[in-house]
């Protein structure tokens, strides 16, 4: 039922663009690939449509979506006004994964805000998107295209395997690139606060806008998190996964008492560190020297993990630093903050 456009160059392949988008303007709902994950797209000036969205997902009705749009022109409508500070970090990371909270404008469907008064905005940085939103001449709201609760989606084969039949089409791309979402950035406030970490990080706003805030829900327990998407569990894999602060061997100890108790199972590493183990699956995600690598396949290899049958999985931990903070970020909420801590 889901129509399938295979597009390797957005020049060539310009009349599956042309159908993808056409779709779109007709409400219906399509998958495309952005620079971070693929999205779920849909016309944002229409209620039905985006209703689409939320029903083909599962999505709670309260959790606002991401509009995009390929030009600047496209931004003014679709909110009251653009701060300085706003204006300097578009001019930095536009088209790029960072995604802008402003004041709302007119016109834009009640869904897709989930009733705020505050719009989310990015312009992606990848030729099939920016090809979509420009052919079909509407800004498209987008959220990651997987079912709520599962990892966002880095191949159209992950969004045929969550959504085939319940859209109209997915638009294969390939594999996307940064691997997780885009940076949310509140820039309601006179210092603007990141309400999800993502692919541009603290460092990079921090160069361009000075000092930025971040939620101190990412950082505390017990605190609402300010971006209504981050209360929900997400990403996480079927077999409880738990993360393991330590070094290799306390992490094999870990796995060898499981092992004891008769438990299959599996370990997320990295391709330095994977000789280092004996589990029933090892999976590497990415090298130890290059963050954006584990970033890049970071929901590829939670995914993998449930095509075997697995009770546990130990992950490896990464230093919080650059696209690290949105690597533990993810992985925190995959293992519903359930860490292992080496005592010695
Ligand atoms: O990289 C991305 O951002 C991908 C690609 C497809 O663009 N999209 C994405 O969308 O991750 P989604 O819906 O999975 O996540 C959007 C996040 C949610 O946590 C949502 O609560 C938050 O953005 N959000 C959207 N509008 C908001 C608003 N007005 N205020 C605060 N948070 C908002
Ligand atoms: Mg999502």
């Amino acid at each position: 039922e889901t129509k399938k456009w295979l597009v390797e160059n957005v020049n060539l392949s310009f009349p599956q663009i042309k159908e993808a988008a056409m779709w779109i303007r007709e409400n219906e709902v399509v998958a495309f690939p952005t620079e971070t994950v693929y999205g779920l797209g849909a016309n944002a000036y229409s209620y039905e449509a985006v209703a689409k969205i939320f029903q083909a997902k599962g999505r709670p009705s309260d959790n606002p979506l991401i509009v995009h749009i390929a030009k600047m022109e496209q931004l003014q409508p679709l909110v009251q006004d653009i701060p300085e500070h706003a204006n300097k970090l578009i001019n930095a990371f536009w088209p790029g994964p960072l995604t802008l909270v402003l004041n709302k404008g007119e016109g834009i469907a009640e869904n897709v805000t989930a009733g705020l008064s505050t719009v989310a905005v990015r312009m992606p940085d990848h030729p099939v998107a920016l090809a979509i939103i420009a052919e079909a001449n509407l800004p498209i709201a987008a959220p990651s295209a997987n079912v709520s609760g599962k990892p966002s989606p880095t191949t159209a084969a992950h969004v045929f395997d969550d959504l085939n039949g319940k859209i109209a089409g997915i638009v294969d791309g390939g594999a996307t690139g940064v691997g997780v979402e885009s940076t949310v950035l509140d820039c309601t406030t006179e210092i603007p606060m990141i309400l999800r970490p993502g692919g541009v990080t603290k460092e990079q706003l921090e160069e361009v806008i000075g000092p930025v805030s971040v939620d101190p829900a990412l950082e505390e327990d017990g605190q609402a998190p300010k971006s209504p998407g981050l209360k929900y569990k997400h990403y996480a894999p079927k077999a409880k996964l738990f993360l393991v602060e330590g070094n290799p061997l306390f992490l094999q100890q870990q796995v060898l008492a499981e092992k004891a108790k008769g438990k299959k199972v599996g370990i997320l590493t990295t391709v330095e560190n994977q000789v280092e183990y004996e589990a029933d699956v090892i999976l590497p995600c990415g090298s130890v020297k290059d963050l954006s690598s584990v970033a890049q396949h970071l929901y590829e290899v939670l995914r993998k993990f449930d095509e075997y049958d697995l009770d546990i999985i130990f992950s490896e931990t990464f230093p919080e630093e650059g696209v690290g903070k949105a690597i533990m970020n993810r992985l925190t909420k995959a293992a519903g903050g359930d860490v292992v801590k080496c005592k010695i």
